[in-house]
């Protein structure tokens, strides 16, 4: 099964892709962490990327499309994956739709929909796991020691693209690029969307729904 995960910045993508991919039996990939990973280990994309993270902008497709594809592309892919942050722009999707067309194409798309006060809120609490990736929220789920990795036992940090006036600019951008593609797969009928605002569990259990139905 091959699952999208679309949702504004700090909408639960995160949260949700590792149970998601359990249930599913596959993999699941961020491209953000895909950045992230890049910039740990000072490569040139990693280099690349940075200068637009931090400004809260999209990286150029070109750079984008190749390193997701590549992910793609691996053997251990071949049977499914649940993709979080991918695609954002419209030539993105039309990669994404030529890569796999052959496949079968895209099964489900989740949209977590979440209003912006709450997006706000929560990406300027979140601490997120060096090792695992795990989000965690000061107040919305804490780890049980505190700056600890519940799952890894990892040190937790605060993004810097979680600053305020990123936040603000990742969301707009987010409404200008992503929106048309949110569109663009609900009119293909493949996009079920969930109430993001609700507990995590809820949205977890909406979410396996929504991928088994
Ligand atoms: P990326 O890392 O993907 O960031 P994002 O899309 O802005 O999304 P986030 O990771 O911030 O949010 P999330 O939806 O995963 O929320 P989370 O689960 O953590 O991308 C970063 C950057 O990389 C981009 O800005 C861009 O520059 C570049 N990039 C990445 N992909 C790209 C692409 N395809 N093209 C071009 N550029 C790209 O949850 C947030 C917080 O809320 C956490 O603290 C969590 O604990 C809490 N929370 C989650 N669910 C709930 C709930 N139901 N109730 C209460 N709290 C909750
Ligand atoms: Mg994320």
């Amino acid at each position: 099964m091959r699952v999208i995960l679309m949702g504004p910045p700090g909408s639960g993508k995160g949260t949700q892709a590792a149970s998601i991919a359990n249930h599913l039996g596959v993999e699941s990939v961020s491209s953000g962490d895909l950045f992230r990973d890049h910039q740990k280990r000072d490569t040139e994309l990693g280099r690349l990327a940075r200068s637009f993270m931090e400004r809260g902008v999209y990286v150029p497709d070109d750079v984008t499309i190749k390193m997701v594809m590549d992910w793609i592309d691996d053997p251990a892919h071949a049977n499914g994956f649940v993709l979080d942050g991918f695609p954002r722009t419209h030539a993105q999707a039309v990669a994404l739709d030529e890569e796999i067309e052959s496949l079968g194409g895209i099964d489900r798309v989740l949209f977590f929909r979440v209003a912006q006060n709450e997006l706000v809120r929560r990406l300027t609490g979140r601490m997120i796991c060096r090792q695992c990736q795990t989000p965690y929220h000061a107040q919305s789920s804490p780890p049980n020691t505190e700056g600890v990795c519940d799952r890894c036992g990892g040190e937790l940090y605060e993004r810097n693209d979680d600053k305020a006036e990123v936040v603000t600019k990742r969301i707009q951008i987010y409404s200008d690029e992503t929106e048309p593609v949110v569109e663009y797969y609900r009119s293909g009928g493949k996009l079920r969307e969930i109430d993001g605002e609700a507990s995590i569990d809820a949205v977890s259990e909406a979410s396996l729904a929504a991928v088994s139905g």
